[in-house]
């Protein structure tokens, strides 16, 4: 029976890829606290199309609270993308919440796996273990993180070498380079702009918007856990990039061109720790796991407004967020 574990299954990322492993054939066990930034409702609303499958199980349950070692029996792939994310919120008082989460958690999760006979670990990493890239950037750049959520996530990278040094942990780190699509955390970028420009209110870019990111579209990224799963080696870290680099003051054209709508800008200053550019060398998932990004920015951020539409007419609930 091909079984997995999806921490953090009722969020943006790890609802997707719940959703792609019980296409596959999949028996998910999914855990998730609905902690976190934004609202629990959304989340329970990113797990509606799943959360009665016969091969699904919810646990809803902080990391640290769970029996870990009994949820992983017979699991064959753990993919692990609980965290408390967003960059700019973790200044302040408040990254006792980012260690709770990013850290300690995943350290508890590593320990029951190594009594375990798991095949293989997929980490969530970050582009922000980077902090300020210039150019192409490969794995082999000393990671720099310029905000406390990066420390957090290059912590979470030490523990998996730890635990695959010392107890041979098959574990593989993905780098995530911002990801976007359906259900994108609210928080992000381009869920803001969409609903700014929808509503005609402004949108607050911090800084001048030259800022470039290697958007990744979320099927990317989730198709870039399936192949870790089968195919990374033990140990490793990949770049995850969408290969859509681009400007936000770009972006917000074609979200103009997109939703038919001229967008109201509002500059704030930069914030504390968000690199200028982030900008992903990929060669390394190409080779090794056969990964290459598939969707275009424009095809990715019209089925982004497409689902965000959907969700603002049904009028559920408040989309604001704790940040
Ligand atoms: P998200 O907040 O939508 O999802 C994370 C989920 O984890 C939430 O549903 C939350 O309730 C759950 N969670 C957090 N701490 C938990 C705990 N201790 N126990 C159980 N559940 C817990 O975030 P996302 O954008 O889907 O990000 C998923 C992962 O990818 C994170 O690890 C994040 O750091 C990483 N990442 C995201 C991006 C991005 O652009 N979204 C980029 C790089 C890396
Ligand atoms: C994203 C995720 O939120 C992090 O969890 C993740 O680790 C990181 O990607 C990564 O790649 O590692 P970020 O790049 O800040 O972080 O993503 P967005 O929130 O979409 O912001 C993109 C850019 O838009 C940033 O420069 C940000 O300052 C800017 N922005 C964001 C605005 O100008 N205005 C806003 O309202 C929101």
């Amino acid at each position: 029976m091909k079984s997995a574990l999806v921490t953090g299954c009722a969020g943006f990322i790890g609802s997707t890829l719940t959703e792609a492993l019980l296409a596959r054939g999949y028996h998910v066990t999914g855990i998730d606290g609905l902690t976190g930034n934004y609202a629990t409702w959304i989340k329970r609303k990113n797990m509606e199309s799943f959360i009665r499958h016969p091969h699904f199980r919810f646990v809803p349950c902080d990391l640290q609270l769970s029996n870990l070692n009994d949820l992983l029996r017979g699991v064959r792939y753990v993919f692990h993308q609980a965290a408390l994310p967003g960059v700019r919120s973790s200044w302040g008082k408040d990254f006792s919440r980012y260690v709770h989460h990013n850290i300690s958690g995943f350290q508890q999760l590593l320990e029951a796996v190594k009594e375990s006979p798991v095949e293989k670990v997929v980490y969530a990493s970050s582009s922000s273990v980077y902090g300020n890239m210039n150019g192409p950037t490969d794995e082999s750049r000393l990671p720099a993180p310029i905000s406390p959520y990066g420390v957090s996530k290059l912590a979470g990278e030490h523990l998996c070498r730890l635990y695959h040094d010392n107890y041979g942990v098959p574990v593989v780190s993905l780098r995530y380079f911002t990801v976007y699509g359906p259900r994108q955390r609210p928080d992000m970028a381009f869920h803001r702009f969409i609903r700014s420009i929808r509503d005609g209110t402004p949108i607050h870019i911090y800084g001048d918007g030259e800022q470039t990111r290697d958007f990744t579209y979320v099927a990317d990224a989730v198709n870039a856990n399936l192949l870790a799963a089968e195919k990374g080696r033990p140990g490793e870290v990949y770049n995850i990039g969408g290969g859509s680099r681009i400007t936000l003051n770009r972006v917000i054209g074609l979200l103009e061109s997109i939703l038919d709508k001229k967008a109201v800008l509002f500059h704030e200053r930069k914030q504390p720790g968000d690199p200028k550019h982030t900008w992903a060398e990929i060669g390394k998932a190409k080779a090794e796991l056969g990964y290459a990004p598939s969707v275009s920015l424009w095809k990715g951020l019209k089925e982004q407004a497409v689902h965000l539409e959907k969700m603002l007419e049904s009028g559920e609930g408040d989309l604001s967020t704790s940040l």
